[in-house]
């Protein structure tokens, strides 16, 4: 496909470059809709895209005898490389979407099989900038997710998964990613401590390890804390991480019904988490899960969860693509963010 994208017809300010002022890296999910138009707002928009679930691991071969499903995906880097656009891996691991079959009884089983299928993933994708090694393995009431593999190896497989994964992508930026890390409740404040403990443990091992996702869902029923939040930051910074915020969005679903006020809510929920967080050097990219409600996650699920408002209205431009309160939220953020 010749990608079809007039930087020229979209007037707004540019995210990506008013981030880039100020040495942040701005992306997005992306579905691989085919909407010209679409495409237009997020090239215009982002320097890096993230397949939103194309490279997820029963996607890409949900059994041991299946060919890998790389084409959904492999349009999504094309998309990206027209575009001279960033591609970042969402996920080598993740508990949601898991591959059975490589989840042997014996280590070396695993890493015949879940390293056998961590190499074939990384090597197709040479241009990666860098990758979700592992998503969501943080407990909140233990510290680490109950699924088969962490149970029976734990920090070993973790380990030996981050190494591979910096053999097989040395220049690529390796990454840990993680929701609820921002909403400053007391399970909240745990999951924090959790994945500090993690982190300690895998530096005592000498695990290859560049920065944390911190999703960034927030959430109009657990309040994010930006106080909580940037002192996590500190935290991760004290022991030589950089931040992702990595799945930026606001779920509008207790928000009043009015739009314009709903709007303003959700633009307000921005700008304060943002501001706090950007005020960080060590925050180097943010990416919006999504930036539009015209294909967007949380509207295509939105039947399957109860909403006191209507229709979802979480990101930064509508389902006409036209910019909302939030995209002038994220344009103040971004335009007063120190250098980093
Ligand atoms: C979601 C995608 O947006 C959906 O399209 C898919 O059906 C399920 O996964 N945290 C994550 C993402 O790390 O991978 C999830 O993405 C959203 C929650």
């Amino acid at each position: 496909m010749i990608e079809v994208t007039n930087r020229e017809a979209t007037p707004s300010p540019s995210l990506a470059e008013l981030g880039k002022a100020s040495g942040l890296e701005v992306g997005c999910a992306f579905s691989g809709c085919v909407d010209t138009r679409y495409r237009c707002l997020i090239a215009h928009h982002c320097r890096l895209v993230v397949p939103e679930w194309q490279l997820k691991p029963r996607f890409l071969r949900p059994r041991r005898n299946s060919a890998y499903n790389f084409e959904p995906c492999d349009a999504i880097a094309g998309f990206a490389a027209s575009n001279g656009m960033a591609f970042h891996g969402h996920t080598l691991f993740w508990h949601e979407d898991p591959i059975p079959w490589a989840q042997g009884k014996s280590f070396e089983r695993v890493k015949r099989d879940y390293g056998g299928f961590i190499s074939d993933v990384m090597n197709h994708y040479p241009q990666a900038a860098s990758w979700d090694v592992f998503n969501e393995i943080v407990g909140e009431a233990e510290p680490l997710r109950d699924e088969f593999l962490i149970r029976n190896f734990g920090l070993q497989f973790v380990d030996y998964c981050l190494h591979l994964a910096r053999e097989n992508a040395p220049s690529a930026r390796l990454v840990i990613n993680d929701y609820n890390l921002e909403c400053g409740t007391d399970w909240s404040l745990a999951k924090q401590d959790h994945m500090l403990r993690l982190l300690d443990g895998l530096r005592a091992m000498g695990s290859p390890l560049d920065s944390i996702g911190i999703q960034g869902h927030l959430s109009s029923v657990h309040k994010a804390s930006p106080k909580s939040t940037i002192r996590f930051i500190d935290r991760l910074a004290d022991l030589g991480f950089d931040v992702f915020i990595s799945e930026l969005d606001v779920n509008d679903s207790t928000m009043p019904a009015n739009i314009a006020v709903r709007d303003r809510e959700v633009a307000a929920y921005y700008e304060e988490f943002l501001t706090a967080v950007l005020d960080r050097r060590s925050v180097k990219r943010i990416v919006f899960w999504g930036i539009s409600d015209f294909d967007n996650w949380i509207v295509r699920r939105q039947t399957r969860e109860k909403r006191r408002s209507g229709k979802a209205r979480p990101a930064l431009f509508d389902d006409q693509l036209q910019p909302k309160p939030a995209f002038d939220a994220v344009v103040r953020t971004l335009e007063s963010a120190p250098p980093r």
